[in-house]
Formats: structure tokens, C-alpha cells, sequence
């Protein structure tokens, strides 16, 4: 009797850490990008890092963006062309790949809701 209860008490713990795990992976990033980097800013670090790499022909080519609205519209997609994802043209078209950190800033960016801060 001791023994089922014993059981059952380690059952619930069990099953309580597992739907907790899975409630804390929803919200946790899912990288460490953001470990080594203070808070990025759209404004600060974003923004100039776009506006030197990229709006010269976004603000005309499509995906259009150049400014923060038009960029939260298409931030995945920038990021995956930054990365060279295989199944995105890989950006800035033309030019060497971005330094990791720059890389590392955006997906920082965006793991943190992509502010407009
Ligand atoms: C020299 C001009 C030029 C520059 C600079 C440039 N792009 Fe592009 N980009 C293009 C063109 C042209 C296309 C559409 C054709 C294509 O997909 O290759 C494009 C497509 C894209 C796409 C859509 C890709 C896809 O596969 O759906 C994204 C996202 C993008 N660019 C992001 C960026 C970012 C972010 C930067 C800066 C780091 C950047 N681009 C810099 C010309 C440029």
C-alpha cells in the first residue's frame, strides 16, 4: 500500500515536469544567441545595420523594407537570407556574408519579440 502510493505520487511528479516542460519551451528562446549580447535595439543596432547592407535596394526591390514595420513583416525571411538558408537567396546579394555577430544581433532581435525599442 505505502509502496502504491510511493507510485503514484512519483506518476504525478513525472507527469507534472513533463507538462511543465513543455508549457516553459512555448516561451524559452530557442537558441542561446542572445546569451553574449546586450539587449539589442531596432533603433541602435538594427536599423544602421540594415540601412547599410540592405535598404539601398530593398527600398525599391521586393521584399520592400526600410523601416521597422516593413522589416517586423519580413524579419524571418531576413534572417534566413542573412544565414544563407539553402531555400533563401542568400543576402546581402552580391557582397560577402555579414559578419556572425551582425547575424547573431538580428536573430537576438527577433527571439526577443523584434521590439521597436
Ligand atoms: C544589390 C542589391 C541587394 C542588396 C544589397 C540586398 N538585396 Fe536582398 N534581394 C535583392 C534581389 C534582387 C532580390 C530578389 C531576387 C532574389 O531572391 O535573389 C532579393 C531578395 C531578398 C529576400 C527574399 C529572398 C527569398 O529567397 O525569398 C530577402 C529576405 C532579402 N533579399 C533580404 C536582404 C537583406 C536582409 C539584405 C541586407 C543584409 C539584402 N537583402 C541586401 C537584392 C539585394
Amino acid at each position: 500500500m505505502k509502496y502504491n502510493l510511493l507510485l503514484i505520487v512519483i506518476l504525478a511528479l513525472l507527469l507534472f515536469s513533463c507538462s511543465k516542460d513543455k508549457a516553459a519551451a512555448e516561451i524559452i528562446p530557442n537558441s542561446n544567441v542572445c546569451d553574449s549580447i546586450n539587449p539589442v535595439s531596432f533603433m541602435n543596432d538594427i536599423d544602421p545595420l540594415l540601412s547599410a547592407n540592405c535598404y539601398g535596394c530593398h527600398s525599391s526591390i521586393s521584399p520592400i523594407f526600410n523601416d521597422y514595420s516593413s522589416v517586423f513583416a519580413v524579419k524571418d525571411d531576413i534572417l534566413k537570407a542573412i544565414q544563407h538558408d539553402p531555400s533563401f537567396s542568400a543576402m546581402p546579394q552580391n557582397s560577402p556574408k555579414l559578419a556572425d555577430s551582425l547575424i547573431n544581433k538580428v536573430q537576438c532581435w527577433i527571439e526577443s519579440g523584434a521590439p521597436n525599442n
